[in-house]
């Protein structure tokens, strides 16, 4: 290998800091150096054809589209989400696909995240271990994994620039914790670098993320890249660690990374350094995929996996009257437009073509070929007196309505937030239409994220389908009809209202900054340490079966690790399966402010009726560890911890007391300069956060500021230039939608004024090249002395091209 590289020149080196095109890290051939290929996957493979594209919905290889991550963690399946990891790879090899772009294991910070519906949960030990699970998976055919998106990535308003502001406890407890699991136990071959900035610096750029923390601390020893777009400067992201700007810096950043070379700014040794790690990656695939020869896929064996994981992943989040399972003696109607158009995923770049999709009202008419249908609303939300009538009239002829509803592609993006947290007025509307009216119905709800349910009250039962997958329609089909019992658990709070979520004051923050005023107070660490009621607690879910926790033991090992047993048995009628949950409570009385519970582990199991089986579980001594900002490391404060077991993190009928030793603690007791963070009335108080954290920046840009390649279009998009960017874009969205595009055309227009120049330049597939925007910028901030120089410039490169 250092004989290939002493080889290299330096452009041809420097030529590797930067991707090949939309999909490959560069090559070259004559070295005998091939491309690797990467492409989206976290839920099931995007694998576009052409190597330019990366927008297109249809340009794209049909592939297996299981559960979003939303949905998928509500199974607690570490196993099934293995084997979803080994199915998205198998597809992926034959694909030529190397690297798949997932697991994305960011905190669900706030439901009003639009992207939430992509990854897993607001605990990091979970995110955590799920992730773990889909990397094994991918690794067990010979795939490799990136894990995306570090760090702090956890909205879309501003999401190329805003700067997340997060106290080191939370950074490393919360928002870090499962990057760091999996770069210890699952080694994944490539780490993608986030848009955002992290207290400051953008997390391309961040040394103290990249070089001290994930190589030097975790020991990593993969590739980090951008995220498509990510870079701002790339000689200070290559300082930083960060090995390939993805997709191209169109030749520019390459160019600056030589000067500083030559400058000696960058010592060639370091290019060397990267280099050796994409060779020492690329040896590893071509090993692993030796190891591992292509399989052939068998598409129905996938499609019966994507079935089995969402039977496990749907919750039954209410069942009055046994409402459920449904009867032959009933007569049902359905009324629902997503029962006919089911919303399968979410819209943005981990769309999948899916191969084979069965909606709702297929599944219904298989078993009930009578059932008649009325839509009731629109997709797009806009209410329709008239559907509202005819689904009324329905209501009238049967004894019980399954009503569909949920959020759909405009309600939920990649690329924008949602503005609250309910579902459509179209759908509310005919919700409160046929509750007035007497009608209960049984409702099916799709979705990412968590919603207001207002109506609770007025339903006889709710089924959470989150984001079915292509064969999910079949697995509630299954459910509603008895053949399984439902066994999926929440891996987010649903609070009553979004006014009542941790970080209601503080998100999606500024156009600049946004403060984490709740500092580890994430979901139902927030909830369930200042009592604050919620609507489903963290890890809920009914079963058509009841069971019974019993017999709890726990016992501190000579290593230091933690043996729990208890027996689990089936109450009930019916074989069904169960997710139990292990939480940890820290010592009472600590001088850090603590959660007063957290999940450290599932054990998931089959159970026929009256049946018992005796569940273990080792908990390691990094369960009970904080983060100490003093010693800079997880430490152990030494007390007695309570070890809870049950069906939910509200539920936890069984209990047991360790002692531990601990290790050295150093942190400060914060309970004087920040009161609120051991018990908040009022939510959490800025000046507490600067005591936290040092220094908090302001939330909005200061006008005075130069417009650069990374102001978001929303500061400059009243000025003539940005008119005619925003509207040249909107054409050419609008034009991209009419072939079909990831999202709908409203969601990607809605996310242009987040979007920077650096952005329109790299992903705009060459619309604005760097020297007309070095120009554009040039007159927008009025530097009319660069403006000749630069239209010369612009006029030789139009020449060279
Ligand atoms: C997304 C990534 C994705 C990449 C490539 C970006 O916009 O944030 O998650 O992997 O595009 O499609």
């Amino acid at each position: 290998m250092d004989k290939i590289i002493q080889e290299m020149s330096l452009d041809e080196k420097a030529r590797f800091s930067e991707g090949k095109d939309a999909w490959h890290f560069a090559d070259l051939p004559h070295l005998g150096i091939r491309s690797i290929r990467v492409s989206d996957g976290p839920h099931g493979l995007r694998r576009q054809v052409s190597s330019t594209d990366n927008l297109s919905g249809t340009d794209t290889i049909p592939a297996t589209c299981f559960p979003p991550a939303a949905s998928s963690s509500c199974s607690m399946n570490v196993d099934l989400i293995r084997e979803m990891g080994a199915a998205i790879g198998r597809e992926a090899r034959v694909a030529s696909v190397d690297i798949v772009l997932g697991p994305g294991v960011n905190i669900k910070r706030s439901p009003l995240c639009g992207r939430n519906f992509e990854y897993f949960s607001e605990d990091p030990w979970l995110s955590g271990t799920l992730g773990i699970a889909l990397i094994e998976g991918l690794r067990s055919v010979g795939v490799g994994a990136c894990v995306k998106h570090y760090a702090v990535n956890n909205q879309e308003s501003y999401r190329f620039s805003i700067d997340a502001i997060v106290d080191q406890r939370a950074l490393h407890e919360i928002y870090l914790r499962a990057f760091e699991m999996i770069v210890k136990q699952a080694e994944p071959q490539a780490i993608m670098a986030s848009y955002n900035r992290v207290n400051g610096v953008y997390a391309c750029e961040h040394p103290e993320l990249i070089h001290e923390l994930l190589r030097k601390e975790w020991g990593y020893q993969g590739l980090v890249i951008s995220d498509w777009g990510a870079v701002s400067n790339r000689v200070r992201s290559f300082q930083a660690g960060l090995d390939i700007e993805m997709p191209y810096g169109l030749g520019r950043g390459t160019k600056e990374l030589i000067e500083a070379v030559h400058q000696h700014i960058i010592q060639e040794a370091s290019i060397d350094d990267s280099i050796q790690r994409i060779l020492t990656t690329q040896e590893n695939l071509n090993r692993m995929q030796k190891s591992h020869p292509v399989e052939t896929i068998h598409w129905d064996e996938h499609h019966q996996l994507a079935k089995q994981i969402a039977l496990e992943s749907m919750v039954l989040l209410k069942n009055s009257s046994n409402a459920l399972p449904l009867s032959p003696h009933i007569q049902y109607g359905i009324i629902g437009e997503l029962a006919a158009t089911p919303r399968i995923q979410g819209g943005g770049s981990s769309h999948v073509q899916a191969k084979f999709v069965e909606t709702p009202l297929e599944v219904l008419r298989r078993k009930m070929p009578e059932i008649e249908f009325a839509p009731g609303y629109e997709l797009r939300g806009v209410s329709n007196p008239e559907l509202i009538q005819e689904a009324l009239v329905l209501a009238e002829k049967v004894d019980q309505v399954l009503l569909f509803v949920g959020l759909t592609d405009y309600d939920e993006n990649e690329g924008v937030d949602r503005k609250h947290m309910h579902l459509s007025n179209a759908q509310l509307e005919l919700i409160s239409q046929l509750t007035t009216k007497g009608f209960r119905p049984i409702v099916l709800l799709s979705g990412g994220s968590a919603i207001e349910m207002p109506w609770y009250d007025d339903v006889n039962a709710i089924l959470h389908m989150h984001l079915l997958g292509e064969a999910g329609a079949a697995a509630m089909g299954d459910l509603l009809w008895g053949e399984v019992s439902p066994s999926g658990k929440l891996t987010e709070s649903y609070p009553f209202h979004l006014e009542d979520t941790p970080c209601f004051q503080t998100f999606p923050g500024g156009n600049h900054a946004v403060h984490y005023l709740e500092s580890i107070y994430v979901g139902y660490r927030y909830y369930d340490t200042f009592q604050k009621p919620v609507r489903f607690p963290f890890g809920f879910g009914l079963s058509y079966t009841t069971f019974k926790y019993h017999n709890l033991t726990t016992e501190v090992m000579s290593d230091g690790r933690v043996k729990v047993r208890f027996l689990l048995t089936n109450t009930g009628l019916m074989t069904a399966k169960e997710s139990a949950q292990i939480y940890v409570s820290p010592p009472k009385n600590s001088p850090l402010f603590r959660a007063s519970k957290e999940l450290k582990g599932i054990v998931k199991t089959a159970l026929s009726p009256n049946e018992t089986k005796q569940i273990e579980f080792i908990l390691s001594p990094l369960d009970f560890a904080y983060y100490d900002v003093q010693t800079k490391k997880f430490e152990v404060e030494a007390g007695s911890y309570l070890i809870q077991v049950g069906g939910s993190s509200a539920t936890c009928p069984l209990n047991s007391t360790i002692v531990l030793d601990g290790t050295i603690m150093k942190a400060p007791n914060y309970h004087e300069a920040c009161p609120s963070y051991y018990a908040p009335s009022q939510g959490f108080d800025d000046r507490e956060f600067v005591a936290l954290l040092g220094r908090i920046p302001p939330l909005e840009y200061q006008e005075s500021q130069k417009i650069t390649y990374d102001t978001p279009l929303a500061l400059w998009q009243d000025r003539f230039i940005g008119k005619m960017i925003l509207r040249k874009a909107v054409k050419e969205i609008k034009k991209a939608s009419e072939k079909d595009s990831i999202a709908p055309y409203e969601a990607t227009i809605a996310a242009l004024p987040y979007t920077p120049m650096r952005f329109f330049v790299t992903m705009g597939g060459g619309a604005i090249s760097y020297p007309l925007a070095d120009l554009l910028l040039a007159l927008l901030n009025s530097e009319y002395q660069k403006v000749f120089p630069l239209l010369r410039n612009l006029r030789l490169h139009k020449k060279e091209i």
